[in-house]
C-alpha cells in the first residue's frame, strides 16, 4: 500500500518555526512506523531525526505523536493507522530536533521522587525475601519503561510543567508499596507538595496512552489515598 508520511520537521540551526514535510513511500500492513522513518532516512533524507534502540517496546525511546496519539514508533502498525500517517515529537517538552525531546526535563521529575530502595537493614542472611503477595501489591508500576508517552499526554502537566507527572508517579508508586522499602512516607510527603500528586485531575489521557497498559491513573489515586488515609493497604 502507498503510505504518505507527514514529519513535523524541526532543526533549530536552519528553521524558524516547525514545519511539516511530507514523504510517500510503499509499505506493507505490518509495517511499524519505525519501519517508516527507518525508510525514509536510510533512502530519501537522512536528517530526519528520532531516537531508536530496542526496537521491540522495551527501552521507551521511541515514543512520539502518532496520528495525534502518544504511541511507541516501534509498536504502531501502519494497519492501525491508515494510509496518511502523521509523526510528531511529544508535547510539552522541548524539541531539540525533529522527534528528538530534550528529557532532561522529565528525568528531573524522576529523580526527585527517589526512585530506588531504600533500606537500610542487612538482611540476617542471603537476600531479602518477598512474599508473592506483597510483590504483587505493585507489580503494574514495575513495568514502567520511562518513555514519557504518559507525561507528555497530560493537560496538567502541559499547563505548568512543574507538575511532577504520572510518570514520576508510577516510579514513586512502585517503591511506596514495596514492603521491602523504609522511606514511604518521605516519598509520600514529596507526592504531597504543591506539585505533586494533587495536580493529577483524573483525565485518563496517561492511562490511554501507555504502550505497557499501565493502570496510571489508579495508580495514582492509591498514591493520593495513601497520603490521606497514612495506610499502604
Ligand atoms: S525502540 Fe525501544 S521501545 Fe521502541
Amino acid at each position: 500500500m502507498e503510505v504518505t508520511l507527514r514529519l513535523l520537521r524541526y532543526n533549530p540551526e536552519v528553521d524558524d518555526e516547525p514545519h511539516y514535510q511530507d514523504f510517500v513511500l510503499e509499505a506493507e500492513p505490518n509495517d511499524r512506523v519505525l519501519d517508516l522513518l527507518h525508510h525514509v532516512k536510510w533512502h530519501d533524507d537522512p536528517t530526519v531525526t528520532y531516537r531508536s534502540s530496542c526496537e521491540h517496546g522495551i527501552c521507551g525511546s521511541d515514543a512520539m505523536r502518532i496520528n495525534g496519539v502518544n504511541m511507541l514508533a516501534c509498536k504502531a502498525l501502519v494497519r492501525q493507522l491508515g494510509n496518511e500517517i502523521t509523526v510528531e515529537p511529544l508535547l510539552g517538552m522541548p524539541v531539540i530536533k525533529d522527534m528528538i525531546v530534550d528529557m532532561e526535563p522529565f528525568w528531573d521529575h524522576y529523580r526527585s521522587v527517589m526512585p530506588f530502595l531504600v533500606n537500610e537493614e542487612i538482611p540476617q542472611e542471603g537476600e531479602r525475601l518477598q512474599s508473592q503477595s506483597a510483590r504483587a501489591r505493585y507489580d503494574d508500576t514495575t513495568k514502567c519503561i520511562l518513555c514519557a508517552a504518559c507525561t507528555t499526554s497530560c493537560p496538567s502537566y502541559w499547563a505548568d510543567d512543574e507538575y511532577v507527572g504520572p510518570a514520576a508517579i508510577v516510579q514513586a508508586h512502585r517503591f511506596i508499596f514495596d514492603d521491602r522499602d523504609t522511606a514511604a512516607a518521605e516519598r509520600l510527603a514529596i507526592m504531597n507538595e504543591q506539585f505533586g500528586v494533587w495536580r493529577c485531575r483524573t483525565i485518563f489521557n496517561c492511562t490511554t496512552a501507555c504502550p505497557k497498559e499501565i493502570k496510571v491513573t489508579k495508580a495514582i489515586a492509591e498514591v493520593k489515598k495513601a497520603i490521606n488515609t497514612g495506610r499502604l493497604d
